[in-house]
């Protein structure tokens, strides 16, 4: 159970900040409730950090689970096309490249995302089952061969992205190059990933620009003579006879490789965390594998929560938050925070891996861009959580979490263990 510090008072909370997402997580779980239950759908300036050009007014943000829920459901009135992983405005062409299907709304969102849809067929994830269970076998049993090992570099970084390397057609040998391009996207604010002295903007787009190129390597061997991959089925679609073109394929390519790198590895390197935090959960689990382990892995996608917001744009004046937004207004959906809401969950703070009723907004608030890759995480988690059980059940977390200094994502880039304790 988490000791939450509710110290900071409301005139202290600043989301706009990037250090309010480093505070310690007692203090940020305070500040969210203080949020939740005071001043639910909360204006924040533009964050000074973001060096914008101009004065974009703000944002709101919403912190309670049925509003980010009911947001996420009326996407005629939040938008996505104006961009939804970013607070700042960006000019289209970006978004267009970074955001693919998930800054885009109806009719074109339905359109993209029936063509990717088709990609991720159950068929083509049954036959990655078996790979994935392997995977995460050889990788704790790998880890489990030192007495202490990073955690998340050894194998919660190492499962997704093989896996994705390998549904996209990747080579092998070409899986760390995604990893770092995906770290730097999604990870540029982090001084890890990209030094202070270096241009962020330039960074990002030279990794995107990296990856298209390799997508387009691929993707030209795929013309025509197809194998059993994503890229084949990408390049190879068609929706009512029409193609995707070229700059739809580059941005499909850039978000399922981001999307599936970036957000199972915290899921599973936040589990690591709470399983040693709880051990009596991880007795429970232990001893009750089957039967609990789809418990766990939404506990642990709820508990993580590893995407911090989505952005939506409203469309036209709206007071469905129980305040007045005018047009243009921009929105986040604090997932972290709906998914520690008291009305919905009992023990909000606990971690428990039997929570039966567990509506997390982990993917997403249930509406159109509700997570594709939901399915394939859920495998991803239940097979390495087993082979954790199975193989160091008695792992110790050495030291704390090194946290990624991010807005967006709620990541760890380190977690030391000692696998035998
Ligand atoms: C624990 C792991 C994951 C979490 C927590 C997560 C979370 C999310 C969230 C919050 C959204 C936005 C939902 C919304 O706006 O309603 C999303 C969208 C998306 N996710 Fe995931 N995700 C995970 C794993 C994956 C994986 C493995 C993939 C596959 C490659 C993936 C692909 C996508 C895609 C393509 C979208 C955009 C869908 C759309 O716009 O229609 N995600 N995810």
């Amino acid at each position: 159970m988490l000791n939450v510090d509710r110290s900071l008072t409301l005139e202290e909370i600043d989301l706009s900040s990037l250090d309010f997402w480093l505070l310690p997580l007692s203090v940020r779980e305070g500040a969210l409730e203080t949020l939740r239950k005071t001043n639910p759908v909360a204006h924040f300036d533009d964050p000074a950090w973001m060096l914008l050009s101009e004065d974009e007014g703000g944002f709101w943000v919403v912190t309670r689970h049925a509003d980010a829920m009911a947001v996420s459901r009326d996407p005629k009135v939040f938008s996505s096309a104006k961009g939804a992983v970013s607070i700042p405005d960006l000019p289209q062409e970006f978004i267009e490249f970074f955001g693919s299907m998930i800054s885009t709304d109806d009719p074109r969102h339905g359109r993209l995302r029936r063509v990717v849809s088709r990609a991720f067929t159950p068929k083509r994830l049954a036959h990655i089952e078996d790979r994935i269970e392997t995977l995460a076998h050889d990788l704790v049993g790998e880890a489990s061969n030192n007495k202490e090992v990073d955690f998340v570099s050894k194998v919660a970084a190492e499962l997704p992205l093989r896996i994705i390397c390998e549904m996209m057609g990747v080579p092998n040998e070409k899986a760390h190059f995604v990893l770092e391009r995906s770290n730097t996207i999604l990870g540029a604010l982090d001084p890890e990933y990209v030094s202070p002295e270096t241009d962020i903007d330039e960074a990002i787009l030279k990794a995107a620009i990296d990856l298209v190129s390799l997508m387009e390597e691929i993707g030209e061997d795929r013309i025509g003579s197809p194998l059993d991959d994503v890229t084949s089925a990408l390049v190879n679609a068609s929706v009512d006879g029409e193609v995707l073109s070229a700059s739809e394929l580059a941005s499909f390519f850039i978000l399922l490789v981001v999307a599936g790198n970036e957000t199972t590895r915290n899921a599973i390197s936040w589990g690591m965390v709470a399983l040693n935090e709880n051990p009596g959960q991880r007795q429970l689990l232990r001893s009750n594998l089957n039967e609990l382990l789809p418990f766990a892995v939404e506990e642990i996608v709820r508990w993580s929560s590893p995407v911090i917001f989505m952005r939506r744009t409203t469309t036209k004046p709206t007071t469905t938050l129980g305040v007045r937004l005018s047009e243009g207004e921009k929105v986040l959906l604090l997932y972290g925070s709906a998914n520690r809401d008291e009305d919905i969950f009992e023990d909000p703070y606990a971690f428990r891996v039997n929570r039966v009723d567990n509506r997390h907004l982990g993917f997403g608030g249930y509406g159109p861009h509700f997570c594709l890759g939901a399915h394939l995480a859920r495998r991803e988690l239940g097979a390495l959580f087993t082979e954790v059980m199975n193989q160091i059940p008695n792992y110790e977390v050495v030291g704390e979490p090194d946290r990624l200094r991010s807005n967006f994502i709620n990541g760890i880039k380190h977690l030391h263990i000692r696998t035998e304790a």
